[in-house]
């Protein structure tokens, strides 16, 4: 006996069949705590992503180095056992894209206007471009803030980093600010600094307010000066193979979740950061400086070289083309 195959068109249960198709999983992995404007951007995308697209994609946020630390998380990103990650703008470096080491540079931003010029712009969208190579795509800048400087010593003029091992992240750009003050630069994991800090593996690091809090570095750093020296952002990429193969309406459907989480990620990272400068106030386990202009004259003097040095790193007409957004901005 023949099949007879009854088509009744346009009747095609989808909803059901969607229903039974098993959610896309995205593996949103990062190394600061959820109590910091990453950790919050991240919970929010998480929040919108799961909402826009009716549960047919589920955001699973690990935390705190919790799957992958630093180096770790760029190669499992890269192997696509990871889909998202929210890495310092210092870390690309080692990926071999050093022109996003601009972000390091000592005094390039002069205020977050001019940083969400950069970010929002040509200059930040020409940057992206330079992942697509490595199978990333970029999806969005996060702000965190200006960094702070601690040791277990004062830290009031440049000479007072003489001889001090000071922990950075993987940027050369942070090696060579280190060492213009006289001290020698150690790169370590973010999940590894506190420990580091309290055996004296390091003596000092820097990082914004919100981080030094997390990670409760006030409790073995005497001395905390508020330099804003330097500026702490993160770049949101995912694994473009797994990126480029989500249905359309889905991607569009992240896409616009992506950019409601950025504008909140953006939105608490100052107020953040003052909140957790009050709060290591408020243990009273740290000094904490503020640099007199004159002493603010001196670390200018004495870091501002770093820009021209890295040119040939990070390229002379990209950090051109930052100054000019500065510029812009002061003439404004
Ligand atoms: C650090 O390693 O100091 C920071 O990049 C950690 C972070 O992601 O904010």
């Amino acid at each position: 006996m023949s099949a007879v195959l009854i088509f009744v068109s346009g009747s095609r249960d989808t909803g059901s069949a969607q229903a039974q198709q098993p959610p896309i999983v995205i593996k949103f992995s990062h190394v600061v705590s959820a109590d910091t404007p990453k950790g919050k951007g991240a919970e929010r995308f998480k929040e919108l992503a799961e909402q826009a697209t009716r549960g047919r994609v589920r955001v699973e946020v690990y935390p705190n180095s919790t799957l992958y630390k630093d180096k770790e998380e760029l190669e499992a990103l890269q192997l696509g056992a990871v889909q998202m990650l929210a890495p310092s703008l210092a870390k690309f470096g080692p990926l071999g894209v050093k022109e996003f080491e601009v972000f390091d540079l000592p005094y390039i931003f002069p205020s977050k206007e001019v940083l969400y010029r950069v970010t929002e712009g040509p200059i930040g969208r020409e940057l992206f471009k330079k992942l697509e190579p490595k199978g990333i795509t970029g999806l969005a800048y996060w702000d965190n803030g200006f960094k702070l400087m601690s040791a277990n010593r004062p830290l009031h003029n440049p000479a007072d980093f003489r001889g001090l091992k000071m922990r950075i992240q993987s940027s050369k750009v942070l090696d060579a600010q280190m060492r213009a003050l006289g001290a020698s630069p150690q790169v370590l994991a973010f999940s590894e600094v506190y420990q580091a800090l309290q055996t004296g593996v390091v003596d000092g690091t820097e990082n914004p307010p919100s981080n030094l809090y997390t990670q409760k570095m006030h409790e073995v750093q005497k001395h905390v000066t508020l330099s804003d020296h330097g500026y702490l952002g993160y770049a949101v990429i995912v694994n473009k193979k797994f990126w480029d193969g989500l249905p359309s309406d889905i991607r569009r459907a992240l896409e616009g979740a992506m950019k409601e989480a950025t504008r909140y990620a953006n939105a608490i990272a100052l107020q953040e950061n003052e909140a957790a400068l009050a709060a290591v106030q408020k243990t009273g386990k740290t000094t904490i400086y503020r640099l007199s202009d004159q002493q603010k004259a001196e670390w200018r003097q004495a870091l501002l070289p770093v820009q021209q040095q890295m040119e040939s790193r990070i390229g002379r007409d990209l950090i051109a083309a930052v100054n000019r957004e500065a510029a812009a901005v002061a003439a404004k």
